[in-house]
């Protein structure tokens, strides 16, 4: 790499990652002319390695960028053949280029892929593509860096032009600021600890460092990815499943669909989830799974053992369905995440006509995303309940206690949000709150105070104090919604709880559940400091006071599905 070029990385990359920025391109790869004919890729990012090193000129995204001189874009592996190749290499169906030039020549150009949430890239994506390749042609404004016959007489060394290194180098901490993290809280020697006075010249040197907001935006994602991404999940779950079912349903309401299979080799021991219009004949099933053997042979796959489910949503039929009904069939393979070996296969009743066949792609789109979002779904949700359980380790191993019932609590609370039908969103949200709803005790006299039994009134307002620190505490891990239902777990429905004295639906209805939930498993427990209560005595109380204590209608429910 030219070392003008090599110099410049950081600062290309920071301009690079605008695309992330303002076109929310998931990946991008910037490639620069090498002098001798090829153009080599210099920055790029979300590639992960899948994107080539360098092309030539008789790359068709090069190509393009010559003759066009303007950014281009194009949606779908099929939208125009030629670019399909390059797509299908970086797993990506979507691509967005743009050319830099530099006194009339081509230096290099913008290579980005699969705008974010599934998007499309669109023209008015065309002129901010066009602005980042500008910015990047600045760069190069007053240098000879191509080979180009006109030298510039502007110095390299022009501090307008020049990043100076330590701009590479991240500043080292100063050791007493390393230590401030791992120092109590309360402990006020340490937040009286002087601060090193630092010289004006290295204050200078400092201000050269901070970064623009697009490099810190990219400091935080390498971060952020090094913390959340957990590893690409190989298996389908029983989740993606549930998630599969309802489209092949949906699937089943294309006009002439008569079966619809999906079949994932090696997922769960070999699973084939078939949804029909009518109960299907051995010798038709046979038929299908022909079909299918025959796609894999000529793609050169290989299937395996299968467990085959059929669900018939519209009914058994009137008459079975039989081979010579399926005078279509097709097969695709379902590209979602890390995942391999899945087939979605489509019996028609008719030759499909090309509506048809739109709603089946569309379909397999649905399909694709719906796996995908499972998948989030259920990383983001073991990511939440590790970092709720997280914060409450440390009290955790100290009181198992406190452990026990908040886990009490939290599988109590997570059934009544069923019983309740609420969302799958919200049940977990309630199970995270409930998990967390006393780690406010932490911070507190928690350790003199947790077993003593003649408890003074002080001592009383001092413990009250754990949702309002509970929440403050959980705020930044957990997001606001858990946190005001931590807030809220003792108010009462009349309005004379604590903190705020909240009533009625004032109170969010997490916090009614968990209060319901929390009053309950306290008073059966055999680990409370008060004698143990029978369960009928309790669910009676709770009857009595809904209304007052409790939110009248969540109460009764409660009892309901309790007894
Ligand atoms: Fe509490």
């Amino acid at each position: 790499m030219n070392p003008e070029v090599k110099d410049l990385q950081p600062k290309l990359k920071e301009v690079l990652y605008d695309c992330a920025v303002e076109i929310r391109a998931t990946k991008a790869a910037l490639f620069l002319y090498d002098s001798i004919g090829r153009y080599e890729i210099v920055a790029e990012y979300g590639f992960k390695g899948a994107i080539r090193q360098s092309v030539d000129q008789k790359d068709p995204v090069v190509d393009r960028c010559g003759r066009g001189r303007s950014a281009f874009f194009v949606n779908g592996l099929s939208a125009e053949p030629r670019f399909s190749e390059i797509m299908y290499e970086s797993a990506s169906d979507r691509l967005l280029a743009a050319p830099i030039y530099n006194r009339g020549q081509l230096i290099g150009l913008i290579d980005m892929r699969d705008k974010a949430q599934k998007q499309l890239f669109d023209s008015a994506d065309i002129p901010k593509a066009q602005k980042i390749a500008e910015r990047i042609a600045e760069l190069f404004a007053g240098r000879n860096v191509f080979g180009q016959r006109f030298i510039s007489l502007s110095h390299p060394d022009d501090p307008q032009n020049v990043v100076p290194r330590s701009t590479i180098q991240s500043a080292p901490l100063p050791s007493a600021a390393a230590d401030v993290t791992r120092a109590p809280v309360s402990s006020p020697a340490r937040t009286s600890s002087p601060i090193p006075a630092v010289p004006a010249k290295a204050l200078t040197d400092q201000s050269a460092r901070v970064p623009r907001l697009s490099a810190l935006i990219i400091d935080g994602r390498t971060a952020a990815n090094r913390i959340v991404l957990p590893p690409a999940p190989e298996s389908l779950t029983e989740n993606e499943l549930s998630a599969i079912r309802d489209v092949l349903r949906s699937i089943l309401l294309i006009p002439s669909v008569a079966v619809v299979s999906f079949t994932a080799f090696g997922h769960m021991g070999g699973i084939q989830e078939v949804a029909a219009k009518a109960v299907i004949s051995e010798e038709a099933s046979a038929f299908l799974q022909s079909k299918v053997n025959v796609w894999l042979a000529k793609r050169g796959e290989s299937g395996g053992h299968t467990r085959r489910n059929v669900q018939l949503p519209l009914g058994p039929g009137t008459a079975s369905i039989q081979s010579s009904q399926m005078v279509k069939v097709f097969t695709a393979p379902v590209t979602a995440g890390a995942f391999r070996s899945l087939y979605l296969t489509v019996a028609f009743s008719a030759n499909p006509d090309r509506v048809s066949h739109e709603l089946l792609t569309a379909m397999l789109t649905q399909l694709q995303m719906a796996i995908e979002r499972s998948v989030d779904r259920t990383s983001l949700q073991s990511l939440r309940e590790r970092a709720a359980i997280a914060l409450l380790e440390p009290d955790f191993t100290k009181y198992p206690e406190l452990r026990s019932h908040s886990e009490l609590v939290a599988s109590r609370s997570e059934a009544l949000a069923r019983y309740l039908e609420m969302s799958p969103g919200e049940i977990e949200n309630v199970r995270i709150a409930a998990l967390v709803h006393d780690v406010g005790m932490r911070l507190l006299d928690y350790d003199r105070l947790y077993r003593k039994p003649d408890i003074s009134l002080d001592e009383i307002h001092l413990l009250r104090e754990h949702t309002t620190v509970g929440a403050a505490l959980i705020e930044p891990v957990l997001g606001h919604e858990i946190a005001r239902a931590v807030l809220c777990h003792h108010e009462r429905w009349d309005g004379t709880g604590y903190p705020n004295e909240l009533a009625g639906e004032e109170i969010p209805r997490m916090a009614r559940i968990i209060h319901v939930c929390d009053v309950y498993e306290s008073m059966i427990s055999t680990e409370n400091y008060k004698p143990a209560q029978p369960r009928g005595a309790v669910l009676a109380m709770i009857a009595e006071n809904g209304g007052t204590q409790f939110d009248a209608a969540i109460a009764n429910r409660f009892i309901e599905m309790v007894r």
